[in-house]
C-alpha cells in the first residue's frame, strides 16, 4: 500500500480568488500547496483590460504573505467591447496567460460576458493568430434549456462551431461536468483541452438535493447524475494529457450561498490535494495524481512544470476547519462526506 506520494508542485488552472478581505484570507490556501493558477477575471467589475489585469495581478502579489511564492497567470473577461490588440498587447508583454468566455448570464458575475459570439470573432481570430489560449466557460443560457443540458447543447450549437470557424484557436473547455463533454474532448485530437474540478468527481445532483437542499454543493455548472461523475473520475484519472485540474474553489461568504437565492460556487482550495489523493487511490490511480494536477496543465498551455515537489503521506484523519473566516464574513469549506488521510507534508 502507498503512503507517501511525492509529486511535481501542482498549479490550479482554474481558480477565483476574489477581490480585498477574501482575497487575503484565501490566497495563501492555494499558495500553500499550488505554485501557479490561472485566475478568474468575474470580479466586479470584471477585468477586461490589461491594464485592469495588471492592477488585479498587483493586488494579488500585494496580498500574499512573505513567505510565500505563488505565481498568478492572468486572465482577461472577453466582452463584446473587447479590443483585438489590447489582447495581443497583453499576451506579447507575458501579462496575461488566457482570455475568458462567460456566455452572459452563465454564472456569478457574467452579466458583461458575451451575448453573441460572432461580434467578438475578431478577437478570436487574434488569439489563434498569436497562440493565446481561450478558456470557455461552457453553458448555453437560453431560458427554455434545461439547466442540467447546458453544457451538452453549449458543445454542439456553440464550442463546435466557433472551433470549426477558427482553425488554430486553443480552447479549454473549462469545469467540465458531463460525460458528452468528455467525450467532445477525447474525439477531438488538437487545440482542445479540459478542466475538471475536485468537487465534481466527489458529488452528484442527489448531494445537492437529497434529504434537503444543501447550498454548499451548489456550483456552476451545476453537479450532474452520477453516471456523469464516473466519467469526469474516469478522465482525470486516465493519465490522458487533454485532462488537468482546475479547482474552480469558488468562495462566497455564508450568508450569501445561505440564502433564498444563494450564490454558485465551492470552496476547495484548503483540501482539495487531500480529497484528490484519496479520489485517485479510490480509482487505483494514484500513480496518475502528478500527471492531473501538475504535468498536463503546464504542457497545454506550454509552460515548463514546476520544478519543487510536493509530498503527501497517508496516516490519522486530516483536520481541517468547517470554515475560515475573512474580513467580509466565514466561508465554508467544501465537505467530502468522508474523511480524509492523505495530508500534505
Ligand atoms: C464561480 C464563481 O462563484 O465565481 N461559481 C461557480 O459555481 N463555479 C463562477 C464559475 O466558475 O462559474
Ligand atoms: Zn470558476
Amino acid at each position: 500500500m502507498t503512503t507517501s506520494l511525492t509529486l511535481r508542485r501542482p498549479d490550479d488552472w482554474h481558480l477565483h480568488l476574489r477581490d480585498g478581505a477574501i482575497l487575503r484570507a484565501v490566497l495563501p490556501e492555494s499558495a500553500r500547496h499550488f505554485a501557479r493558477a490561472i485566475i478568474m477575471p468575474n470580479l466586479v467589475p470584471p477585468v477586461v483590460t490589461a491594464r485592469d489585469a495588471r492592477a488585479y495581478r498587483d493586488r494579488i502579489l500585494a496580498a500574499l504573505p512573505k513567505e510565500m511564492t505563488f505565481t498568478p497567470l492572468m486572465t482577461l473577461y472577453l466582452t463584446e467591447e473587447t479590443d483585438p490588440a489590447d489582447v495581443a498587447h497583453a499576451h506579447a508583454s507575458g501579462l496575461v496567460t488566457a482570455v475568458k468566455l462567460y456566455p452572459a448570464g452563465a454564472t456569478t458575475n457574467s452579466a458583461s460576458g458575451v451575448r453573441d459570439v460572432d461580434r467578438v470573432r475578431g478577437v478570436l481570430e487574434k488569439m489563434a493568430e498569436i497562440g493565446l489560449p481561450l478558456c470557455v466557460h461552457g453553458e448555453v443560457t437560453d431560458a427554455h434549456i434545461d439547466i442540467f443540458d447546458r453544457e451538452a447543447v453549449f458543445i454542439d450549437r456553440v464550442l463546435d462551431p466557433v472551433r470549426r470557424a477558427t482553425p488554430g484557436l486553443r480552447v479549454v473547455m473549462e469545469h467540465v461536468t458531463t460525460r458528452d463533454a468528455v467525450d467532445y474532448v477525447t474525439s477531438q485530437p488538437r487545440d482542445l483541452g479540459a478542466t475538471i474540478t475536485t468537487h465534481h468527481m466527489v458529488i452528484n445532483r442527489n448531494h445537492i438535493l437529497v434529504g434537503g437542499i444543501k447550498p454548499h454543493y451548489y456550483c456552476l455548472p451545476v453537479a450532474k447524475r452520477e453516471d456523469h461523475r464516473l466519467a469526469l473520475r474516469a478522465a482525470a484519472t486516465s493519465g490522458d494529457p487533454r485532462f488537468f485540474l482546475g479547482t474552480d474553489s469558488a468562495p462566497h461568504a455564508d450568508p450569501a450561498k445561505e440564502s433564498a437565492c444563494g450564490c454558485a460556487g465551492c470552496f476547495t482550495a484548503p483540501h482539495t490535494l487531500s480529497i484528490l489523493a484519496h479520489v485517485f487511490e479510490d480509482e487505483d490511480a494514484l500513480d496518475r495524481l502528478e500527471t492531473f494536477t501538475s504535468l498536463n496543465g503546464p504542457a497545454f498551455y506550454g509552460l515548463a512544470p514546476n520544478d519543487t515537489t510536493l509530498t503527501l503521506t497517508k496516516g490519522d484523519a486530516v483536520r481541517y476547519p468547517e470554515r475560515i473566516e475573512t474580513g467580509d464574513g466565514p466561508v465554508t469549506l467544501f465537505d467530502p462526506g468522508f474523511p480524509l488521510h492523505w495530508h500534505v507534508t
